[in-house]
């Protein structure tokens, strides 16, 4: 029997490699027959990619495929892509290898490439990779439809056209990955700010906000299907603006913030990219007023050095960086940080790496995301400056950097032993099935024996051991207001 509403059921691995990129990997599993075309998808990247994928696979759910687990029997394989550093892009290549048997044993399978290398490669990546049938930017997912019946006549279906207004804001995303308790919320696609290092302004375009409305419309319908926290993703949150053109009203992030915590108090609110230009107190300030509003902020600082930031073109300096971080301790005082930091930057000399390390104790972040720079082709950097720093001195300079945040994360874990915080359920744990894991609201993951409590609810832990990735605790009663 035909089914167009197919129970989706996940598996998602994060992966992270040698350098510290981290992967978001899903498969999505569906229980149907044998009827359908089927659809598998791998995704890779940011968050932002994720959620991407989440919106095609509705697209592909409204057309009648539905998803499989299994490459092998799928009709349709799709890999969302990265370009954010070389290595992502060669993992992309190994992965079309993979594919490529498939195809040898399955000639009519479709291969389709979307996502940030499909937009940076355009055509070229059909030149490259012979098996690519497809190749769809982050703004053409509408088109897939098209671009598919064009690949099942045996042509190449391309669309990279970079858009000015989408924003998907109508598509329901089928969520991918679901523990049923945190789903992420793009409320903003594309960047302006051209960081001189990165490649996303050209493969994501402008800036764009969503729509509030449809926004909020998506956490309502999350919190009334049982979830308990959204992530509201964009590259720099903090510059998300949009006017009602009916009455010109304006409606900021600190606005948008307020009106989802006002959903529900049991609907946490997270989100993720915050750019240190833009953060404002006034942002600062509602997530001090509202308890669902997590006491989280991604600061990416990127270099602890003013005339590398300067080149990075980052648009502050480190004295302002250190100034947004006084702001934090003094609104909201229980807030953690974490960071991304690039070592190796063209012309970075050891003092300016040893400012990078000076301020990665001074902000005592929680964790951090951490890189060795990796030149992209048509970047400004890539025009402007030599990536003159050997692979070996970047390599010791990230060790250095990933030395230091590790200890300072072990501290920071050990200060909260004898500490009980609110955690969220979300999943059991993947060493004990005897044990359940959920976040407090700095987003640390507390790990704990499941005695009656459940996944989804909210509950009191109290912290007893760590390691420096985790918190271990047991269940107490809620203290006492
Ligand atoms: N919009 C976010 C970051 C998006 S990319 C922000 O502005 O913070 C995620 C991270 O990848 C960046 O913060 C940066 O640390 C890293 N990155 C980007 N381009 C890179 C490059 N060319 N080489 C190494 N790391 C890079
Ligand atoms: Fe890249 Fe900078 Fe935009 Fe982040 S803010 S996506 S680092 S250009
Ligand atoms: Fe990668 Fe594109 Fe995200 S380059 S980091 S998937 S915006």
């Amino acid at each position: 029997m035909y089914n167009n509403n197919p129970t989706l059921d996940f598996n998602k691995k994060i992966e992270e490699d040698k350098q510290g990129n981290i992967f978001f990997k899903e498969q999505v599993v569906s229980k149907t027959n044998d009827e359908n075309k089927k659809f598998y998808i791998e995704s890779y990247g940011c968050q932002m990619n994720f959620s991407d994928s989440e919106i095609v696979a509705s697209i592909l759910n409204d057309m009648g495929y539905a998803s499989t687990r299994d490459m092998e029997e799928s009709d349709l394989i799709l890999i969302n892509t990265c370009s954010i550093r070389e290595k992502a892009e060669d993992t992309v290549r190994k992965r079309l290898r993979v594919f490529d048997k498939i195809k040898n044993k399955k000639p009519g399978t479709l291969i389709g490439v979307l996502g940030c290398m499909a937009e940076r490669l355009k055509d070229k990546l059909l030149h490259q990779e012979k098996l690519v049938d497809l190749v769809v930017g982050p703004d053409a997912y509408r088109d897939l439809p098209n671009l598919i019946a064009t690949a099942d006549d045996g042509d190449k279906g391309i669309n990279v056209f970079l858009s000015r207004e989408e924003t998907y804001s109508d598509i329901s995303p089928i969520r991918l990955g679901s523990n049923g308790v945190s789903a992420f919320v793009t409320i903003m696609r594309g960047c302006d700010n051209m960081c001189s290092f990165c490649v996303v302004p050209f493969t994501r375009g402008r800036e764009r906000s969503r729509d509030p409305f449809s926004i909020l419309a998506e956490c309502n319908d999350l919190f009334s299907r049982g979830f308990r926290e959204v992530t509201l993703l964009g590259q720099n949150v903090d510059s998300y603006k949009w006017k009602n053109p009916d009455t010109n009203e304006p409606v900021d992030f600190a606005d948008l913030i307020e009106m989802v915590a006002q959903i529900h108090p049991d609907l946490r609110v997270r989100f993720s990219t915050s750019h240190p230009k833009d953060i404002t107190d006034k942002v600062l300030e509602n997530m001090a007023k509202y308890e669902n509003i997590c006491k989280y902020i991604h600061l990416p600082v990127q270099s602890g050095n003013s005339r590398i930031l300067k080149k990075m073109n980052r648009t502050y300096d480190r004295e302002w960086y250190m100034d947004k971080m006084r702001a934090i301790w003094r609104i909201i005082p229980d807030c953690a940080v974490s960071s991304d930091i690039i070592a190796g930057f063209c012309g970075e000399t050891e003092e300016e790496h040893q400012d990078t390390l000076s301020m990665i104790e001074f902000s005592q972040y929680s964790m951090s995301y951490m890189f060795f720079y990796s030149e992209r082709p048509g970047t400004l950097a890539a025009r402007k400056y030599e990536d003159d720093i050997p692979l070996d001195v970047k390599k010791r300079r990230l060790q250095e950097i990933i030395r230091l945040q590790n200890q300072i994360s072990f501290r920071k874990n050990q200060a909260s032993i004898g500490k009980t915080f609110k955690v969220l359920i979300e999943k059991v744990s993947k060493r004990s099935d005897t044990d359940l894991a959920g976040r407090n609201s700095q987003n640390k993951m507390i790990v704990f024996p499941r005695k009656d409590a459940k996944i989804g609810e909210y509950a009191y832990v109290k912290v007893t051991d760590c390691t420096a990735a985790t918190l271990k605790g047991h269940l107490v009663d809620a203290p006492e207001v």
